[in-house]
């Protein structure tokens, strides 16, 4: 019985060996340990044996099914650490693929332009001033030196805003961003009416204007207004300070090249011309041959303007220009139509 015993452990063991995998460890313990086993049937058959066997044997079957269930336990382990090596090993991350790219969006073309002008002109000691986009007539035109059916108005067909009888001071969608001009003086010189305070400040927005929408014109679009307000300011510092603009944006050896023009709200007025940046001015298609690019309007703020921005003229004086960044863009690019700006096609948009 005790042999018998022995051959059961000894072959226990030796199936056990073979043993890979959960369901055969499961098989293994129904075959050696379950209740129809032959150990199982040892504890069944003690009750037939004579009192001098029964201890041993009962005692050795004891042990011998201690020591099997101990292997059980320990193979039940080992397998499932191989089977997670096991796993470890087939699903190895490779972490030398390529991930999957996140698109990052990227700033509007417009955007871009207006930030390197402002960083320009803040590098030159301007400040940037927003206001709003919806306007009075008398602040997007009269306190401008337009006075109602003046002329110039022709230049800027309006959008107005229906917003009742408003008399000759209607609303309206302001259409450039001169009349920054206007709010900006007479926050500042409200505050000092005495003695208001010096202005140096770019004010960039958005502009707005009935226009028929074609390749060379719509209905919004960008610019930067720059005013520059105090004492002893001359037509020499508006020149310096342009032509230097237009080195830093278009390049050091750039020519430029001022032209006599017409604003109601800067006498005298000129406009400013870039040499042509496409071909060095010796005549292209951007320049239609003539080798110069206009730039901005610009001149000296008018007296009546400075009046009513709440600066006396007769002590301040002062310089204003506009300029829009689209048109700066189109050039700089080649880019022959401005519906592309809001157009909302990415495949433009994402070549900047
Ligand atoms: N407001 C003008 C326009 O939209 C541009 C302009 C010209 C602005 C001359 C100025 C200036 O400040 O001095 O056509």
């Amino acid at each position: 019985m005790l042999d018998k015993l022995e051959e059961i452990k000894k072959s226990a063991l030796i199936s056990l060996a073979s043993v890979q995998n959960e369901a055969d460890l499961e098989a293994w313990r129904v075959k050696h340990l379950g209740r129809n086993s032959p150990l199982m049937q040892i504890f069944s058959g003690l009750s037939a044996l004579s009192l001098q066997e029964r201890p041993a044997v009962g005692h050795k079957a004891n042990l011998v099914k201690v020591n099997l269930e101990g292997v059980l336990k320990e193979k039940r382990e080992a397998i499932k650490v191989a089977v997670l090596a096991h796993s470890l090993e087939e699903e190895q991350l490779d972490v030398t693929l390529p991930g999957r790219g996140i698109r990052v969006g990227r700033l509007h073309p417009s955007t871009q332009q207006l930030r390197r002008v402002i960083d320009i002109f803040a590098e030159m000691g301007f400040q940037v001033y927003t206001s709003r986009e919806v306007e009075t007539d008398e602040e997007n035109f009269q306190a401008l030196n337009f006075p109602p059916h003046h002329p110039a108005r022709e230049m800027q067909d309006t959008l107005y805003i229906d917003a009742g009888d408003r008399g000759e001071n209607p609303l309206l969608l302001r259409t450039h961003t001169s009349p920054g001009q206007i709010h900006s003086m007479r926050e500042a010189s409200s505050k000092n009416p005495e003695n208001p305070p010096p202005i140096r400040i770019v004010l960039p927005g958005m502009c707005f204007r009935s226009e028929q929408i074609t390749a060379r014109s719509e209905v919004q679009f960008n610019q930067v207004e720059g005013l520059a307000v105090g004492e002893n300011i001359t037509f020499a510092d508006l020149k310096g300070t342009l032509s230097d603009f237009v080195r830093r944006m278009f390049g050091q050896n750039v020519r430029t090249r001022f032209r006599a023009s017409y604003f109601p709200f800067t006498e005298p007025s000129a406009e400013m011309d870039a040499e042509c940046f496409v071909c060095g001015g010796t005549g292209c298609q951007v320049c239609k041959q003539s080798g110069w690019l206009e730039i901005l309007g610009c001149g000296m703020v008018h007296p009546v303007v400075l009046e009513n921005g709440g600066y006396d003229p007769r002590r301040y004086t002062g310089y204003a220009f506009g300029m829009g960044p689209e048109r700066q863009l189109m050039l700089r690019y080649k880019i022959d139509d401005i519906r592309y700006f809001w157009g909302n096609d990415v495949r433009f948009l994402e070549q900047f």
